[in-house]
This record gives C-alpha cells, structure tokens and sequence, in this order.
C-alpha cells in the first residue's frame, strides 16, 4: 500500500526545493508512518541546498518534525497510532559499540536501522524514481516514514509545532551546553551567532547557572532576541574591531566555555581565542569539509581545548521529553524563538529569509 502526499524534494546541488507530490509506502516490520504537524527550518539544509556539502538527490530535505503516529509495522511496539513524537536523525540501533557505550548519537550502524539493500524506497516520484530521505528522516513533507529508533514518545500537551524546533536545534544548542561541554553553574561562557542552534545554547547555559553568557552576531534584532533569553552581554560583531578582544575585555582575560554556531573557520577560530586558561572552545556549526582551522600550538600548553559537536551528543528518547517538560514549566523559551509559521508552499521564502538573516526560527505547519 502507498499513499499520495506533498513534499519539498531537492532534485539537484545546488538548487531550490521543489514541491511535487510523491508516494509514500506503507510501514515496514519496524517503521512508523507519521503524520508531519510541525517541520522547522534548519541552516544544515540550507548548506545541502547550496550544495556546500554532498547529499543524495533527489531527496526530501527536512530533519525537524513532530507529527502523530498514523500507522506501525508489526515489530513495533514503543508507539502506536495517536501517539505524538518527536523526529531525530540520531537514529540509534542499540547494539554497537557506540550506542552500547552511552553515545547512541554516534551510532555506526545505519545498516541496522534503514531498509534492506534491494528492497522497495520508502518514497518515490509517481514515475517511480526513488527519493531519498535526508537524514532517513525527509522531514518537509505531509508524511515521513522512519524506523521506530528515529522517534521519542512526548505528551499530548506539547504543542507540535514547537515540539518539532526539539528534533534538531534545540537538542544540539541544549546538548552541547549539557552533554557535550557539561557547563556547571558558576561558569562564564559565549555564544558565536544567535540563529537557532545559538538561542538554544544561549538558553541552555542560563538553565546550567552560567553567570555570564556573552553573545556575538551582527544583527541587532538576533541580539536582542538572546538578550531576552538569557544572553547577560552582547557584542555586535560587525560594529567591533576585533570580537576576540571585546570578549576578552568583557570577562577580564576569556572566557571558559564558548560556543561556535555558525560553521565559518572564522568564527570557529574566534571561540577558540577567545578562551581563557584551561577553557574549552565548542563548535556546532558545520565548517565545510575541506575547510583547515589554525589554531596556535602554544595554547595548547594552556590546556585550551577545542572540540566538536554532533547534535549535541543527544540521547534523544531521554533528553527531548526533559526540554517538553522545560518548555511546560517556562524555563525553556520556544515561543520567542518562532519568528514566523510558513506553509510547505512557502518553503524556499523562508530559506531565503534566514540567509539573509533575518529569522531566528521558522517552522512550517501543515
Ligand atoms: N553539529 C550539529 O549536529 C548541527 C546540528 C544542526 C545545525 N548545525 C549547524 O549549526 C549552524 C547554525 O545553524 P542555525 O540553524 O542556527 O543557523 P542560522 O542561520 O539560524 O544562524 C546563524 C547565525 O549566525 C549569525 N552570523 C552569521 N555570520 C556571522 C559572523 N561572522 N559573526 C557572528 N554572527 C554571524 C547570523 O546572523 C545568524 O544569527 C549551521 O552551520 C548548521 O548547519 C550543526
Ligand atoms: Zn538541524
Ligand atoms: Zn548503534
């Protein structure tokens, strides 16, 4: 059995998204089919549409969704069909080393958790032509089709429109404030661009009691926007000669955790000499893969530390319904971060919106 629904496909690096109606199969012995309410926009699918990292095309783009569960195969029993869950690409298969050593967010067996070689695509065009699902997810569309280690269970209260901005920038802005830098209370820390991965560590570091949380971008209006959300101190980096300084005469000598959410080897290297002794440099953002970072030998005799990030070293089935219950108790801010709800026909608008950037977080409701 397939069905018929709407999705935004990539047919070709570089180019736009593409709204075409395509055919959704049934769910496998251990899949989910859900019905998508709630797809945000991440910068990540920005760089596969801009063609700055390889994807498979085409391809249905999208990796920030919640929805409700519409039917499951017959191994599945974590959901049923009614259920509201969250969407991750940390899809985990709970037997390799990674998964089995407390990081199933590095997962090195998608073998495990993806169809068998040869056996029929989850989506196709309606001439047949396969179409690959981004992340194993596609999340731009009216439906998805996933393996049921792809899901976490939430309660009927989050709203899923917020729930989905959980599935990928809150968890890896949160995450590499909690899991992967472990910020304890009491600890100074910046934040290089307040998009959606930024606003979400901004956030994290206030809920762990960092006692001041500086924040760098160039726009005003972003700066604002952390400022509401715990940002203590801001520096607008196009308005100062130099951002290591200005952050460096704001915590008197660095800063002991920072944080790169853009993916640019500039900024990268800003979080890293920005560091006071012994602090530990962050970087979310995805730099490009053949991009070289420098950093100065001699600053490694100091013990600074720079490290990557991998949405945000998540143990999603945990971590995602402890933010639901953040966000229904007010101290996680999701509401102020939603600067416009578009329709999937408004897609590519809101893409171009958020290069020009303008947008803290966009996500399409259908
Ligand atoms: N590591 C992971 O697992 C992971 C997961 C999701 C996203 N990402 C990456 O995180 C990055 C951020 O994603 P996003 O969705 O928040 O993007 P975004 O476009 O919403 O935010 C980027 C922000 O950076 C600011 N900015 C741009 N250039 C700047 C500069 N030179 N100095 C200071 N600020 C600057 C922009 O004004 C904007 O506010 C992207 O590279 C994305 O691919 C990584
Ligand atoms: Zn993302
Ligand atoms: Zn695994």
């Amino acid at each position: 059995m397939s069905l018929a629904m709407k999705a935004a496909v990539l047919n070709s690096q570089p180019g736009p998204l593409e709204i075409e109606e395509l055919r959704i199969d049934g769910p496998g012995p251990d899949e989910v089919l859900l019905q998508v309410k709630g797809a945000g926009l991440c910068h990540s699918d920005l760089h596969f549409m801009e063609g700055i990292f390889r994807a498979k095309v085409p391809a249905v783009l999208g990796h920030e969704s919640a929805g409700i569960v519409e039917a499951v195969g017959e191994n599945v029993r974590y959901v049923k069909p009614g259920d509201h869950v969250i969407a991750c690409v940390s899809i985990f298969c709970g037997q390799c080393k990674q998964c089995l050593s407390g990081n199933p967010h590095r997962c090195n067996n998608p073998a495990a958790t993806s169809r068998p070689r040869g056996s029929a695509p989850r989506l196709t065009k309606q001439d047949g032509t396969p179409v690959d699902q981004f992340g194993r997810l596609g999340g731009f569309g009216e439906q998805m089709l996933v393996h049921q280690n792809a899901l976490v269970k939430i309660v009927d209260e989050m709203p899923l429109d917020r729930a989905a901005l959980i599935g990928c920038g809150i968890t890896t802005g949160m995450g590499a404030v909690f899991r992967t830098a472990k910020v304890p209370p009491g600890s100074t820390v910046c934040v290089i661009g307040a998009g959606g991965i930024g606003l979400a560590a901004i956030q994290a570091a206030r809920i762990a009691g960092a006692v001041q949380v500086i924040v760098v971008d160039v726009s005003d209006e972003k700066l604002e926007t952390a400022r509401q959300l715990g940002g203590t101190d801001v520096v607008n980096a196009s308005k100062v000669d130099d951002v290591v300084e200005a952050v460096r005469d704001l915590t008197g000598g660095g800063v002991e955790y920072s944080f790169e959410a853009i993916g640019l080897k500039q900024t990268s290297e800003q979080a890293f000499n920005m560091l006071g002794l012994g602090g530990t440099a962050t970087v979310i953002g995805m730099v490009p893969s053949k991009q070289m970072l420098e950093i100065r030998g001699i600053d490694l005799l100091q013990e600074k530390k720079l490290q990557g990030s991998m949405m945000g070293s998540n143990q999603f089935r945990t971590d995602m319904p402890n933010m639901v219950s953040m966000y229904l108790d007010g101290r996680l801010k999701l509401d102020e971060m939603v600067s416009a709800t578009l329709s999937l026909e408004q897609i590519n608008e809101g893409y171009a919106a958020m290069k020009r950037g303008e947008v803290a977080r966009q996500v399409i409701t259908f």
